[in-house]
């Protein structure tokens, strides 16, 4: 069963986030009726194209589409120019024209990556997303911010380049590697807390049916998770203001990255003790109760979720978000909590956040 989980609405695009549970097989169809006729190009990675590949090739072919498809190695290591250039290379082997589609099925790394090129290819081929992890599915897929990673610093180079649509076949998580998924559920965990207190709702009511996830429950909750952050960017595409609140946990987590050489923590790992960070200094300020605290802090640990670190050097850490304060003209600005569902962005001082991460990254 296919679903219209999410509209994304931007200024100048327009596109349906699809969800279902083993609707992959649909990718034929929706594409050719978004009006597209030229060949198609899948980009995946070489641990999701030997997975779901076949059926999406399939797909594509049975609806009349001549198919080619390129695979990169898994992971943060093939989100650079070099695998950029790799695809150009193929696309332009190829004579790919600005009437044919890329289609990336993977995880964010592959979406960044062949959105990126989709993005500056020829100025700009049309792209459709098919994302397989948890995090794809929530946000990375969401939103048309493209990129790849420079060596100094994650994602310094890339586009804004919407796609046409985004399929979610959810199923797809039940081969996603454990940690992974554990990691995505930070980000729904996030967009519960931040934007939708039905997803909160959903989340505490429902642990155990969305960890072994349960079809029904499980599509219910991505969805409910890729339309909260698609309602933030058709508001600001360009992150100028509004979709900063996404950044909800990502201060400190950031800098846990940064300063373990991005090589310790997944993202989510990072950002749920972020979150807990954030959500401490909402309290410190008065903004929310101890009990949000504590409320925020169980979910995360139901979900096997880090709430607090320890063996990391914090002289790093504060190294870290001193560059990220460098980056953000000065004064770093907080996405804070005053509610469920309610967010309020300022900047918040030093002594706070020291206290805070005494309590989060012990020796
Ligand atoms: N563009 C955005 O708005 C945005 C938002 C968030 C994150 N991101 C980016 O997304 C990337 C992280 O995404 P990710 O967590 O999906 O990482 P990823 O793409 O590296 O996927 C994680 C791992 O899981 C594997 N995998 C993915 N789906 C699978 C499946 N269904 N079955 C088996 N294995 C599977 C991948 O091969 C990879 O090894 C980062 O580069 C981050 O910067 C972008």
């Amino acid at each position: 069963m296919l679903n219209p989980a999410a509209e994304v609405k931007t200024g100048s695009h327009h596109y349906p986030v699809q969800m279902g549970w083993g609707c992959l097989d649909e990718v034929g169809r929706l594409v050719r009726e978004s009006g597209l006729e030229g060949r198609v190009v899948i980009v995946s990675d070489q641990a999701v194209a030997p997975l779901y590949e076949g059926a999406v090739l399939g797909a594509l072919e049975a609806a009349g589409f001549p198919v080619l498809h390129y695979e990169v190695p898994p992971g943060e290591a093939s989100k650079t120019l070099e695998s950029a250039g790799c695809i150009y290379d193929f696309l332009v082997e190829h004579r790919i024209e600005r009437s044919d589609l890329v289609v990336a099925l993977g995880g964010g790394v592959v979406g960044d990556l062949a959105g990126f090129v989709s993005a500056t290819f020829l100025r700009g081929l049309p792209w459709a997303v098919l994302p397989t992890s948890l995090v794809a599915m929530t946000d990375a897929s969401i939103g048309g911010k493209t990129g790849i990673n420079h060596p100094r610093a994650k994602n310094l180079i890339g586009a804004f380049h919407q796609p046409v649509l985004v399929l979610a076949d959810v199923s797809t998580l039940s081969t996603l590697p454990t940690r992974e998924l554990t990691s995505g559920w930070a980000e729904v965990i996030k967009h519960g807390f931040t934007l939708d207190t039905e997803l909160l709702d959903m989340l505490e009511t429902h642990v155990e049916a969305l960890r072994s996830l349960d079809p029904e429950m499980t599509v219910r909750a991505v969805a409910l998770s890729a339309a909260a952050k698609a309602a933030v960017v058709s508001q600001d595409e360009r992150e100028s203001g509004l979709r900063r609140v996404l950044n909800y946990g990502h201060t400190i987590g950031h800098a846990l990255e940064a300063s373990t050489d991005y090589g310790r923590f997944l993202h989510g790992e990072a950002v749920a003790i972020g979150m807990m960070g954030a959500v401490r200094l909402s309290q410190r300020l008065g903004l929310v109760s101890e009990a949000l605290v504590a409320r925020q802090e169980s979910l995360l640990t139901v979900f096997g979720l880090p709430t607090r670190c320890s063996g990391v050097d914090r002289a790093m850490v504060d190294k870290a978000m001193e560059l990220d304060k460098k980056s953000q003209e000065g004064e770093v600005r907080w996405v804070l909590l005053t509610a469920t569902g309610k967010t309020t962005v300022r900047p918040v001082p030093f002594a706070e956040v020291e206290a805070v991460l005494e309590e989060l990254v012990q020796p």
